[in-house]
């Protein structure tokens, strides 16, 4: 098969496509004959050889989600059968013609959507389901803050929280991608390098924050905080260090959490997955959330795919199409 290799710690040029054995479904694998992989910010990290692969996949080939048919069902795998369309979170090995994924992991393509679209899913819905709503527990009518509102995660978050009926605000750096979240049902966009985004949500105050930035956003994320915020880190961006008051944090009571998706166990994710099954896939069914597909690149074309993720130009995600 073909895959698009990580040659060695560097640029997006250090992307190739080279020839690899097919792997081999293992007890309570699938293995999945991969149409499209989606593209994440954390794929770039492990190019940069900053996010090591975890020991159960290929090390050198990125990719934490896919979608596609499902070719063979590995000893003891009973759920799905060759010929079903699937798209799955993986733990890396996502940017090749075909990936050995645990079956729990993989969910149904939706009705209607197409292969680049379902594979635009696991990675960031599994990773806004857990953040948000497990360990952020917000609810319907609660004030909602994602920084990053254009990321792939920030497309993800804006449209569940709305579907879950919260007020939804976001951040993002520029004024389309501003218009792009609102247009996905924030009540309001900040343009954090036109306004400061603590002053123009001071009189809001925000239930739940997920953050992806830290650095000097961390003493504003608190102080925007209402009694009983959450506060959720899923990177930190500009840095983890950010002092709090403790006596503060008790007087308001307010949680500070976060968490990666990356290296939890199979049963937590396959734990996950039942759970974003049974709560997001009704939400996709009723159109209350849709797929934001910025650019699609063949796998040959992986180092633009990887320079354009890096510019942060885009809105939504970015895919790789494997045939
Ligand atoms: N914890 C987990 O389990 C987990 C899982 C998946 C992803 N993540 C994290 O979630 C974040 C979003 O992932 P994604 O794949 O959705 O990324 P993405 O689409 O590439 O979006 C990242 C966005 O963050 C904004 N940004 C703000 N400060 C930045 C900085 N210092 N450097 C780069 N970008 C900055 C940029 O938008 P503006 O131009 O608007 O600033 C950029 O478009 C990443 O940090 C990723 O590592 C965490």
């Amino acid at each position: 098969m073909k895959a698009v290799i990580i040659t060695q710690p560097g640029g997006p040029e250090v992307l190739q496509v080279q020839e690899r054995p097919v792997p081999v479904a293992g007890p309570g694998q699938v293995l999945i004959r991969v149409a499209a992989a989606g593209i994440n910010r954390p794929d770039v990290a492990q190019r940069k050889g900053k996010y090591p692969a975890p020991p159960d996949v290929p090390p050198d080939i990125a990719g934490l989600e896919v979608a596609g048919v499902v070719e063979a069902c590995g000893p003891g795998a009973s759920r799905w059968q060759a010929g079903d369309k699937v798209c799955a979170l993986a733990g890396g090995g996502g940017y090749a013609q075909y990936a050995a994924v645990d079956e729990r992991h993989c969910l149904p393509v939706p009705e209607g959507w197409s292969f680049e679209e379902a594979a635009s899913l696991p990675e960031t819905v599994f990773t806004v389901w857990h953040n948000v709503f497990q360990r952020g527990g917000l609810r319907s009518k609660e004030n909602f803050l994602v920084h990053g509102g254009s990321s792939g995660i920030g497309i993800t978050a804006i449209q569940l929280a709305k579907a879950r009926g919260a007020r939804v605000f976001a951040t993002a750096g520029t004024e389309e991608k501003c218009l792009a979240c609102e247009e996905l049902g924030a009540e309001k966009c900040i343009n954090y390098k036109l306004s400061d985004f603590e002053d123009s949500l001071m009189k809001v105050g925000l239930d739940v924050i997920l953050d992806m930035v830290g650095g000097d956003y961390i003493p504003k994320n608190l102080r925007l905080l209402r009694p009983d915020g959450r506060l959720v880190f899923i990177n930190a961006m500009n840095g983890g260090k950010g002092g709090f008051d403790a006596l503060d944090l008790m007087r308001r009571r307010l949680t500070l959490t976060g968490s990666t998706l990356r290296p939890r166990d199979a049963d937590f994710k396959a734990a996950l997955a039942a759970d974003v099954e049974k709560n997001v896939w009704p939400v996709i069914a009723a159109g209350e959330f849709r797929s934001v597909v910025y650019k699609v690149f063949d796998m040959e074309n992986a180092p633009a795919a990887h320079a354009l993720m890096e510019s942060s130009e885009h809105i939504g995600k970015i895919v790789l199409r494997m045939e």
